[in-house]
């Protein structure tokens, strides 16, 4: 069979790939500490799971409105709008299969073939591959490879005159930076003199560290709001990966596009999910905060753990949210661990899990050689162990 051209071109998603490797070995009866976990290890609250299943007794399974149901899309606009100052409605709202179909929706609705798009580098490994099926071209800028803020200056300069917007994110994966209110009023600034719109990947907004805030550029003023489309969902910040209820918030020609494209594609989102999803947005906020409070004093486990373990070799970053830490690891390149040689991140990466028994993703899967993302959705005990195991690994690192 003669496959397409883009589907002989399109990867496979690099970090799903390193978990089913994991799950192979742990299979296998390997003793591996999963550090490349993108979930949240907590489960979905109980309030939720019971709303889904009322709903699924009282006969709300059947097809809704692509969209989705009005109750849900109100529920959310009223969310953005109250806790993040985001002047949404709900006919601004597309309820998607996640906050992965959310950016999909958008990036078909607002590129066209040979479209240049902007992306802050280290940056999600979905991006590229989501922008060239577009038809669209990906422009990397690199951030500040210690802080991890975009520079408004190298985002300016990267504008040509094909540029029709940029993609970013904060609370930020790989790099756990979450961006600050003067660098996100410059980016909606350079955005409105330039004519571009803004994607912003919002999906760990609620998971932010040391009393800080997560801001949106839509809640920027007036340009902000009618430049930037918000993609987001429950996902991380509620435990509920595997329900697959994400949503696009956007101005409204772009909401009822991007509402198009989904009808001829996976229609409405599964009907009891909607129901559910309301629950889990009015539900007593308490859980969700100690589940942030927990993520909080694990990042602060692995940073400490981190610094006493490799000392002054390594300057390990103190993320501020979502749950990763990106690891410089180039001074550890071209080394010896017995027999394993590595001359890059993805060699480390390898050898890390067949030789120190600790998965992690290599920074290339992000666009940056040389780093290694962590992930600390995994419980103190094996974060300790994993410290414990990265101590041993990198302190016999040869020249
Ligand atoms: C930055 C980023 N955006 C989007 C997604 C996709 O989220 P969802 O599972 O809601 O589709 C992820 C999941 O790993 C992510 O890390």
């Amino acid at each position: 069979m003669k496959l397409s051209t883009r589907a002989r071109t399109l990867r496979p998603s690099p970090t799903l790939a390193l978990d089913a490797r994991v799950k192979d070995l742990i299979r296998a009866g390997g003793d591996v500490i999963s550090l490349g976990a993108g979930e949240p290890d907590f489960d979905t609250p109980i309030e939720v799971i019971e709303a889904a299943h009322a709903a699924a007794l009282a006969g709300k399974t059947k097809y809704t409105a692509v969209a989705g149901i009005p109750e849900l899309r109100a529920a959310i606009a009223g969310h953005l709008c109250k806790t993040h100052g985001i002047a949404v409605e709900a006919c601004n709202i597309l309820v998607t299969n996640g906050a992965k179909q959310a950016l999909y929706n958008a990036l078909q609705t607002l590129v066209d073939p040979g479209d240049e798009v902007i992306v802050f580098s280290p940056y999600w490994v979905s991006y590229p591959d989501m922008i060239a099926l577009a038809g669209g071209r990906q422009v990397a800028v690199s951030v500040n490879s210690t802080t991890f803020e975009p520079d408004a200056t190298a985002f300016e300069r990267a504008i040509t005159n094909k540029t029709r917007g940029l993609i970013m994110n904060t609370p930020n994966n790989p790099t756990g930076a979450v961006y600050s209110k003067t660098i996100l009023e410059k980016i909606v600034r350079i955005a409105a003199e330039r004519n571009l719109w803004i994607l912003s990947d919002e999906i760990y907004e609620m998971l932010v560290y040391d009393g800080m805030k997560h801001i949106s550029p839509a809640s920027i003023g007036g340009e902000g709001l009618a430049r930037t489309m918000v993609a987001s969902g429950l996902s991380k910040s509620y435990a509920m990966t595997g329900w697959r209820l994400g949503y696009l918030a956007a101005p409204g020609e772009v909401a009822e596009a991007a509402a198009t494209i989904q009808g001829q594609m996976t229609s409405n989102v599964n009907t009891p999910t909607q129901w559910a999803a309301i629950r889990a947005l009015e539900a007593d906020p308490e859980k969700q905060k100690c589940m942030v409070r927990e993520f909080e004093a694990r990042r602060t486990l692995l940073v400490n753990g981190l610094r006493r373990a490799l000392g002054k070799n390594v300057d390990i970053p103190e993320p501020k949210g979502a749950f990763y830490l990106m690891m410089n690891a180039k001074n550890y390149l071209n080394k010896r661990f017995g027999d394993y040689k590595f001359e890059d991140d993805q060699q480390l990466a390898a050898a890390l899990l067949e030789r120190g028994r600790v998965a992690m993703v290599p920074g290339s899967a992000f666009g940056a050689p040389g780093f290694l993302r962590m992930s600390y959705a995994t419980s103190r005990e094996n974060l300790q162990k994993a410290i414990d195991r990265i101590a041993v690994f990198f302190n016999e690192l040869e020249s």
